[in-house]
């Protein structure tokens, strides 16, 4: 038997353990994190089928961390698009983005536009990565933008309304060990696989990717029928 899948969502967690059980500042491990995005996301763009990869990078929540790993992700993310902007064009990777961009700084925020805009024709694989991305955040803003144009609210107008790009996600994979969703994308998982994992993100890599991705073709996905 055969699933198809054409969206994945990864929730990349464990970069400040990987880095910790190094000896090594957590901001190492987000930098490490970096390059498996680069690699899984190379790897998917290669994928026959995977149209729509949707990367947990930064939540709505983590704000509360300390103000000097924040700034570190804020400006890792600004150099990290930069840098990759041929690698994406090279893949025929399209950039997007999910969450509310408005509290990042100008030059993110411009960072993140010009490499949207770069990036637009590209048809292998949509890169999409949740910046300040919360569920809970995705869904308010949905139902309000519905009732500021006084539209009805049904399952079809609320699901166009969000920001996720191709709604359905086939499988969604967990890193580190933790079991929980952490507000990440409550709407679209509706039907999703689950996979979790007890490797670190920056462990993570194509070859187990790979694998997982064996396993999700057993599952047999029912949809409420028989
Ligand atoms: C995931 O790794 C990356 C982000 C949330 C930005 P963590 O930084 O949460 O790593 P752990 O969970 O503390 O190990
Ligand atoms: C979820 O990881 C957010 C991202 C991976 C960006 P967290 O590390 O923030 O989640 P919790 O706090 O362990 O639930
Ligand atoms: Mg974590």
């Amino acid at each position: 038997m055969s699933n198809s899948i054409k969206h994945l969502a990864v929730i990349m967690d464990g970069n400040g353990r990987w880095a910790k059980s190094k000896g090594m500042a957590r901001v190492k491990g987000h930098e490490k994190g970096a390059e498996v995005v680069r690699e899984i996301t190379t790897f998917c763009s290669n994928h026959k089928e995977i149209e729509t990869l949707t990367l947990y990078a930064f939540s709505t929540e983590n704000w509360k961390r300390p103000k000097l790993e924040v700034d570190f992700l804020m400006k890792l993310l600004n150099r990290y698009l930069k840098k990759e902007l041929d690698t994406y064009n090279k893949n025929g990777v399209k950039f997007e983005t999910i969450g509310d961009l408005a509290p990042f700084s100008k030059q993110l925020k411009e960072t993140i536009t010009k490499t949207k805009e770069a990036t637009k024709d590209n048809s292998k694989l949509t890169q999409v990565l949740a910046l300040n991305y919360g569920a809970q955040d995705e869904i308010v803003r949905a139902v309000n933008s519905l009732i500021d144009k006084n539209r009805e609210i049904t399952i079809d107008t609320l699901s166009n309304a969000l920001d996720t790009p191709y709604k359905d996600i086939d499988l969604l994979i967990r890193t580190s060990g933790e079991i929980r969703l952490s507000n990440f994308l409550l709407w679209q998982v509706a039907y999703s696989e689950f996979y979790f994992t007890n490797t670190l993100w920056p462990d993570f890599n194509s070859s187990e990717l790979s694998a997982i991705l064996e396993n999700f073709n057993l599952r047999e996905r029912k949809y409420g029928s028989i």
